[in-house]
């Protein structure tokens, strides 16, 4: 419905009482799902090649999580985390820990990768204090250009988002700087090798740490491998090791953000064991519940459990959804079929299919400028001008505009989109993020809308 309002401007109202992400413009409505599948009520077969926003990574509507999640509703549904434990939590955390061959050794569940968030940055804090000569003066964070780490007031001021930002400046945490991301396809130039690129960047840490005082800084935050923000941009070979000793050199904390890049989702449970560093605190979420039920976690690295232990004895946070025996029910069963049926493998197999098929059919693309990920994880960096690199526009909104063209009926295919990451609040990509059981022939599908979608948009 439209009308006019008193000023004269033209409103639209939808009938619905959802608040969507534009208040003007309707979201489809998903009505069924299965496996790579969405399905909407107007007759849209959606092909997410997205697993929603890199969650849904055991695909939709899997049986076995009907039955897990049903299982434990029979035995509790819910339980105060601060007075009691379930054997389901004990159960998904043991599994976590193991995962990491033991180096974290403790896990705390919350309900979102936001909460994973500033539940480590917290921890980061706390942990300073409860040194047996406790430093309080550690209150500063040192983040990276490009990131996305949540939403919430802390985890917004740790992300540089400069639209995510911008209205909420005014509160955000001056206590976060933020360095140049590991970004090769801009960062590193023609006579660089990885080795003098990652030396810069290691320098430009250091020199951060020097300008804000060493002694101050609780820990430096980083995404593994960067989420939509950056396009999927995965480290060069030695990045974060070099991260690491800068960070060891001044006693601070590495805090890996693998909300988005762990649980598989590169081809190893955790994206650090491809890195040979392990940090001192880890965030997962979205594939952790593969969006069978709301979780994220954050895992704590034996080191910080013992100075928490030989100290107060206690983190001083918590929430009333921690925990929360369905989700973990839910995130164990995913744990069980990611092994069960070696996904891990078909990460690796397909991902490597997908990014050369991605490359084959769209690197000449004459707006595409770059063609980068790890695993099942793969961006599209998108260019007005292939031999500069100079972005589009922001004001075009090139990938939010593909996203949307994506959905349509001609298209059927869902991106992960993201755009105006940089300073100048430019930049546009899209992300392909498929779930983990994706078969040979759903990844040529894939690449086969990717390329007609890009092909209408562009022209040619
Ligand atoms: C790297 C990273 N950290 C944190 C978050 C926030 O997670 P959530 O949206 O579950 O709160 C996201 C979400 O996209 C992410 O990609």
């Amino acid at each position: 419905m439209t009308t006019a309002t008193g000023n004269g401007r033209i409103t639209k109202h939808i009938s619905s009482s959802v608040l969507y992400r534009q208040l003007r413009q309707p979201n489809p409505s998903i009505v069924s799902s299965k496996g790579c599948f969405l399905f909407a009520d107007d007759g849209r077969q959606i092909i997410d090649a997205s697993s929603g926003a890199a969650v849904s990574c055991i695909g939709h509507n899997d049986e076995r999580l009907h039955y897990a999640i049903l299982e434990q509703l029979k035995k509790v549904e819910y339980c105060y985390p601060y007075y009691f434990t379930t054997p389901v939590a004990e159960e998904l955390s043991q599994v976590l820990t193991d995962s990491t061959g033991g180096k974290m050794s403790k896990v705390f569940i919350v309900s979102s990768g936001t909460e994973a968030v500033e539940a480590a940055i917290k921890m980061a804090m706390q942990y300073f204090t409860e040194l047996p000569q406790p430093q309080r003066q550690r209150t500063r964070f040192i983040a990276r250009k490009q990131s996305y780490h949540g939403n919430t007031l802390g985890s917004l001021s740790t992300g540089f988002h400069p639209p995510r930002r911008e209205l909420y400046e005014a509160m955000l945490s001056k206590n976060v700087s933020h360095v140049s991301a590991c970004y090769a396809y801009r960062g590193k130039t023609e006579t660089d090798s990885d080795e003098t690129y990652v030396g810069r960047l290691a320098q430009e840490l250091e020199d951060e740490f020097q300008r804000v005082g060493p002694e101050t800084v609780c820990a430096f935050v980083a995404e593994t491998v960067c989420g939509t923000t950056l396009g999927s941009a995965p480290p060069v070979e030695g990045y974060f090791k070099a991260m690491k000793e800068v960070c060891e050199r001044h006693g601070a904390l590495l805090i890996l953000d693998e909300v988005l890049s762990g649980m598989g989702r590169t081809g190893t449970l955790h994206a650090w064991q491809q890195e040979g560093i392990v940090p001192d605190l880890q965030t997962v979420a979205k594939g952790l519940g593969a969006g069978y039920a709301s979780i994220g976690a954050l895992l704590v690295h034996n080191d910080v459990v013992r100075v928490l232990a030989q100290g107060t004895g206690a983190f001083i946070h918590s929430q009333t959804y921690q925990s929360h025996p369905l989700a973990c029910a839910a995130a164990l069963e995913v744990q069980k079929i990611l092994k069960e049926d070696d996904l891990l493998s078909n990460v690796r197999k397909q991902g490597a299919l997908l990014g050369k098929l991605l490359v084959e059919r769209l690197g000449n693309h004459p707006n595409v400028g770059d063609i980068r990920g790890r695993g099942l994880l793969w961006g599209i960096e998108f260019v007005k001008n292939k031999a500069t690199k100079e972005p589009f526009p922001s004001s075009n909104k090139v990938s939010p505009k593909i996203h949307s063209l994506g959905l349509s009926t001609d298209h059927g295919i869902c991106f992960l989109a993201a755009h105006a990451t940089m300073d100048d609040k430019t930049g546009d990509y899209i992300a392909l993020a498929p779930p983990y059981i994706v078969s040979e022939q759903e990844v040529h599908l894939m690449v086969d809308r990717t390329e007609k979608v890009l092909r209408a948009f562009f022209g040619y």
